[in-house]
């Protein structure tokens, strides 16, 4: 099997004022392991991860950090833990360097004004992770969205991240770059990390993953490792009991003639 345990999350619940996001919710993460979170919008994946990254509270259930019982303030007590998120969204300066970008938020020590050495080690960092950037002086904006989540992912690595959270990285990108994105995910667990995998996608799921947790209206509605689920399953898992076979229905159903005026 994989490694030591690096978190733990024991029938986790979380209610935002009437609507109960997520309930019930059990998840474990090793060294070396790539677990992925499945489940269509508004499942609860955000609201999973947003727990571990410390920006929200649980309010039911336990989550333990190396087997301590833990319960997050900020996201800056979960990066002092070890653990980094890739928001979907990146939150980057597009004008902003590759380097500096590379640095926000860690310009401390012996590199805080050492640009050439900065520099330097966000060259070999990408390197690292087979990531061949000619000009890290180049605009972060101008990167693609998927080389943008590599550096993301090469930055947690070169900072000693020991958790990376991903939430969907492969959402907006093509077959090609999901592909990339996807080496760098293996080329993070490779590295020793543990990583939590946030999708839509089976596929891409299935590429990667060694745990698989599928989530359904903020309930737990599968977790299976790799070994006991085949593609074809977890597919199906992720379409039953969605909406999608019912809208197909009502939509191949609806009369032109019923339909109300535009
Ligand atoms: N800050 C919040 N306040 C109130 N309700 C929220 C908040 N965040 C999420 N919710 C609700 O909790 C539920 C789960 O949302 P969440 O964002 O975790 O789903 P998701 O699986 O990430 O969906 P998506 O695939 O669309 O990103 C939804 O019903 C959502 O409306
Ligand atoms: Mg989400």
């Amino acid at each position: 099997m994989t490694g030591r345990e690096l978190l733990a999350l024991t029938a986790v619940g979380k209610t935002y004022g009437s609507v109960r996001a997520l309930q019930d919710v059990s998840l474990t993460l090793r060294e070396g392991e790539i677990s992925c979170v499945l489940g269509d919008n508004g499942a609860g994946k955000s609201t999973l991860i947003k727990i571990i990254a410390g920006l929200h509270q649980h309010d039911e259930g336990s989550y333990t950090i190396a087997g301590e019982e833990v319960r997050l303030g900020s996201p800056r007590q979960a990066l002092d833990r070890g653990i980094a998120t890739v928001y979907q969204d990146l939150a980057v300066v597009p004008l902003m360097p590759v380097w500096r970008n590379f640095f926000l938020g860690s310009e401390r020590g012996r590199f805080r004004l050492d640009t050439a050495a900065m520099r330097a080690t966000t060259r070999e960092a990408l390197l690292r992770m087979g990531i061949d950037l000619h000009d890290v002086d180049q605009p972060i904006g101008t990167l693609s969205g998927g080389q943008r989540q590599c550096v993301a992912i090469a930055r947690a690595v070169h900072f000693g991240a020991k958790v990376l959270i991903l939430d969907e990285p492969t959402a907006a990108l093509g077959v090609k770059q999901s592909g990339v994105v996807l080496k760098y995910v293996t080329a993070a667990r490779d590295a020793g990390l543990g990583v939590v995998l946030i999708t839509h996608n089976p596929h891409h799921a299935y590429l990667v993953g060694d745990h698989f947790t599928l989530l359904k209206r903020g309930r737990m509605a599968g977790s299976h490792p790799r070994a006991e689920i085949g593609l074809e399953q977890l597919t199906t898992e992720m379409a039953g009991g969605s909406d999608l076979a019912e809208l197909s229905h009502e939509l191949a159903r609806t009369d032109p003639k019923e339909r109300p005026p535009q």
